[in-house]
């Protein structure tokens, strides 16, 4: 089993637009196996590339089904809104309530090149529009209104200059 450092806010890898994969190599499914081994040694459900500093559009997830991957993927339908605590293996320590849309459809590639399309909801649906977001830059923060990411950011600042008391997120929260 081999592992990576997941990078952690403030690594400008994060807000990075990550590009599109055009092969899929043996090197890139070695790759998206340590990734996985990665998200459960965190452990987290969900694990995008550019968390391991590497700027290509695939992530990895597994919501109790097992693990998958998915490369290239888009979001061609979303509906409703939903509130949930979320929390990210990118910012370690601390989670918020994001309001997002509560129902998407989502479209991609496995690692055959196979097209691939989930209809998901309230969870999934969250998990994808998180992974989705780091292939885009966009870290949780983001998501926030102005006052609570203001607050956020204080936080962060203050969590840094004492770094071990941002390592352990609530109980039960499930890690993106
Ligand atoms: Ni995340």
């Amino acid at each position: 089993m081999a592992t990576y450092d997941i990078r952690i806010i403030g690594d400008p890898v994060l807000r990075q637009q990550a590009r599109d994969v055009t092969d899929i190599d043996g090197a890139l499914i070695r790759m998206v196996d340590d990734m996985i081994d990665t998200m459960y040694a965190a452990p987290g459900i969900g694990l995008a590339a550019p968390q391991i500093g590497v700027q290509k559009r695939l992530f990895v997830w597994d919501i109790g089904t097992g693990p998958n991957a998915m490369i290239n993927p888009e979001i061609v339908e979303s509906d409703g809104e939903w509130t949930f605590e979320e929390g990210c293996l990118s910012v370690p320590g601390l989670s918020w309530d994001i309001v997002r849309p509560k129902q998407v459809h989502v479209i991609g590639r496995d690692l055959e090149g196979n097209e691939i399309s989930f209809e998901a909801d309230e969870f999934e649906a969250r998990m994808f529009q998180h992974e989705l977001d780091h292939l885009a830059g966009v870290l949780l923060i983001e998501r926030l209104d102005a006052d609570t990411r203001k607050e956020a950011l204080a936080t962060l600042r203050d969590l840094r200059i004492g770094a071990e008391q941002s390592e352990s997120p609530r109980d039960g929260l499930r890690l993106l």
